[in-house]
């Protein structure tokens, strides 16, 4: 099992690409399940979660072809439908072919995916907007069998705001009969990157962006180009990253209009941050001022975002309060940042982190994606050398982590 070795210590300086987002490659890629056209996708980022998910796709009988961070899809062969537990207990986000399966094909049989670390994550709202879009479904043996005929249109209000559920929901319906209205819809950008997709495939969606879409659907779905929305979490983590390290970084290819809350946390930290249309440059030279923060939905501060927050406010000066508004199990990373030194204590939903001076090498391991950014931004800020365990979280999310980490002067090595 791959580790990550840190020496800690070094300002970071240089340029960063930023890759697709994670979060809406996994939505798109389902997509390609709503039509037989081709569909052609670049800034697809390299990770494991995308591996994953081709993988399963490509079970369905969807069919791909790779060349570097672009693929084109191409759903004319799809011969099955089903989302296998194996696969699905990998990653949760497998749930995102049930929607479009069962809007095209009139039927779908999906793993459930069960608990994860970061908390329970039923997908419960996913099936209700489905049911009441005429599906019927039971669960057995573990798994959804969904089945309608026809989907039909009608409005369906989500007892909480879900992204993946939005997503479901929002493919589902651009297949069913008549119009649907999702009420209390994710606005994330990742949503609006799928649904800006579905338009040019000829879906009829509006309100995109907004917590009411409407959608008219449509007999059928043609193939389309698009280019994946660059990764907001990791252009944070790369930021959050320079705020706790110090040093001069700028990153290109991102988007800064969907990334105001982070930015100005970060320059309430001290950083000095001037952003550009497609790149940010972020300079340190002290050390960072403690910022406190409550996670919630889009645009307001990202729960993935909360960790890596976390790591720089742990050798801040001053006292900050985390509040984790979307996830009941999402401080893991506190137990072991406190391993290296820092000075935390959970009350309820809130982590409060006292800053200290500095950081101490120690071995630590990852517990999830975002944790393990956390650590490996803790462990770049720390005195001495920390080994990292169990970075295959930190692969199902990040593209090359330690590589471009390497490029902008980090002592940081992969090891077996
Ligand atoms: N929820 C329910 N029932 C549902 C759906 C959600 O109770 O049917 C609850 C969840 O348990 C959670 C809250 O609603 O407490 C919000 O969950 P949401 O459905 O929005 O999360 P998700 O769609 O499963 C996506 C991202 C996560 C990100 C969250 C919140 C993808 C593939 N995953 O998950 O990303 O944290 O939205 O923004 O888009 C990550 O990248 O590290 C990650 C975990």
């Amino acid at each position: 099992m791959d580790k990550l070795l840190i020496t800690g210590g070094e300002r970071l300086n240089g340029e960063v690409p930023i890759s697709g987002a994670k979060n809406a490659a996994l939505p798109i890629l389902c997509a390609g399940l709503l039509t037989g056209g081709d569909v052609h996708l670049t800034n697809l980022p390299l990770l494991k979660d995308v591996a994953t998910m081709e993988k399963l796709l490509n079970q369905m009988g969807l069919r791909m072809q790779v060349s570097g961070d672009a693929v084109t899809l191409n759903g004319s062969q799809i011969n099955c439908l089903e989302a296998p537990y194996d696969l699905v207990k990998t990653m949760r986000a497998s749930i995102l072919a049930l929607g479009p399966l069962l809007a095209r094909f009139g039927e779908a049989k999906v793993s459930l995916p069960g608990g994860c670390a970061i908390g329970a994550r039923p997908v419960d709202q996913h099936i209700k907007g489905l049911q009441a879009m005429g599906a019927e479904i039971h669960i057995e043996a573990g798994y959804i069998h969904a089945r309608a005929k026809k989907l039909k249109g009608t409005r369906i209000v989500t007892d909480m705001i879900t992204v993946t559920g939005t997503e479901n929901l929002l493919m589902a319906a651009t297949l069913a009969e008549g119009e649907t209205i999702l009420e209390n819809a994710a606005c994330e950008p990742e949503v609006v990157d799928l649904a800006n997709l579905l338009v040019a495939m000829g879906a009829q969606i509006t309100g995109i962006g907004s917590s009411r879409m409407t959608i008219q659907g449509v007999d059928s779905l043609h193939g389309a180009e698009h280019h994946i929305i660059s990764d907001r979490i990791e252009a944070v983590t790369f930021l959050c990253a320079v705020a706790a390290c110090g040093g001069d970084v700028t990153i290109k290819n991102t988007r800064v209009d969907i990334m105001d809350v982070a930015l100005d946390k970060l320059r309430e930290a001290g950083a000095i941050v001037i952003s550009e249309t497609d790149s940010i440059r972020i300079q340190m030279s002290s050390r960072p001022k403690a910022v406190s923060f409550r996670t919630t939905e889009y645009p307001g501060f990202p729960t993935d975002m909360q960790a890596q927050f976390m790591a720089m406010n742990c050798i801040a000066q001053g006292t900050s309060h985390v509040t984790e508004t979307i996830f009941e199990n999402r401080f893991m990373h506190v137990q072991e940042l406190n391993r290296l030194g820092a000075l935390i204590e959970i009350e309820g939903h809130t982590a409060i982190v006292r800053g200290v001076d500095k950081l101490i090498a120690a071995p630590v391991m990852a517990t999830d994606l975002r944790a393990s950014a956390s650590l490996v931004i803790a462990a770049l800020a720390a005195q001495g050398q920390t080994l990292i365990d169990r970075i295959y979280h930190l692969d199902r999310g990040y593209d090359r982590m330690e590589i471009k980490l390497g490029a902008l002067g980090a002592q940081i090595q992969r090891v077996s």
